[in-house]
């Protein structure tokens, strides 16, 4: 049964133009830094005590493709100790006991397996993934942070969406870095 006090939510990072990595899954462009004068602070404290506040995270094979690739390259794990289930059909390597793979049904994994178990549960990518998660209804939130590069081609945010999702502005955050931090809260139909 599904647990109506967890939260599903979808969090990445992109360029202006709305593309999470380049067509080759390159993220060279992220080390991107401007200095917006009015804007926050990131606090590391801050970082720290909210990533604590999520539960699980979800991705899609490529995301953990790259993950594993900036594991190798010496840059760390970015999901901590927290339970990440990647979602493939491949046999893919498993270097630590956190990951758990998933084939299948996303919205009975999300409604039968992950709701019932973890309160904040975030979807870090990619597009496909993060699009299969919107189009079958399972998001209850989107955050998106908008670097300020433009890089004219590359993977959306969300690949093929086919239909319209209405959304609810319910955050806006700009930091020192010229990153925009946008929270949506997908709207339910009536
Ligand atoms: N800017 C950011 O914040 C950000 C965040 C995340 C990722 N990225 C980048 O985005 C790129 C990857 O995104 P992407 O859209 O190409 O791929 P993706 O969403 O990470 O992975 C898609 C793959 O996941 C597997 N999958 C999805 N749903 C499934 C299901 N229900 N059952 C079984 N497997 C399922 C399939 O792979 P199989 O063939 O394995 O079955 C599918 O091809 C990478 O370059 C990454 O670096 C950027």
């Amino acid at each position: 049964m599904e647990d109506t006090n967890s939260r599903v939510t979808i969090h990445m990072a992109a360029s202006l133009d709305g593309f999470i990595a380049r067509k080759d899954g390159r993220v060279d462009w992220m080390e991107i830094s401007d200095e917006f004068v009015g804007g926050d602070a990131m606090d590391p404290e801050f970082v720290e005590a909210f990533l604590k506040t999520i539960d699980c995270y979800v991705m899609g094979s490529r995301t953990y493709e790259t993950a594993l690739n900036f594991e190798a390259k010496g840059l760390g794990w970015a999901y901590g100790d927290k339970p990440t289930f990647v979602l493939t059909s491949r046999k893919l390597p498993r270097t630590r006991d956190t990951v758990e793979f998933y084939s299948g049904d996303l919205a009975q994994f999300v409604n039968g397996r992950l709701r019932p178990r973890f309160r904040s549960i975030w979807f870090v990518g990619g597009g496909v993934l993060s699009a299969e998660c919107l189009r079958l209804g399972l998001a209850d939130e989107v955050r998106y942070s908008i670097l300020p590069i433009l890089i004219g081609d590359g993977i959306r945010f969300f690949e093929k969406l086919d239909r319209d999702v209405a959304l609810h502005l319910a955050e806006v955050k700009a930091y020192q870095s010229g990153t925009v931090a946008l929270r949506y809260e997908v709207r339910r139909k009536e």
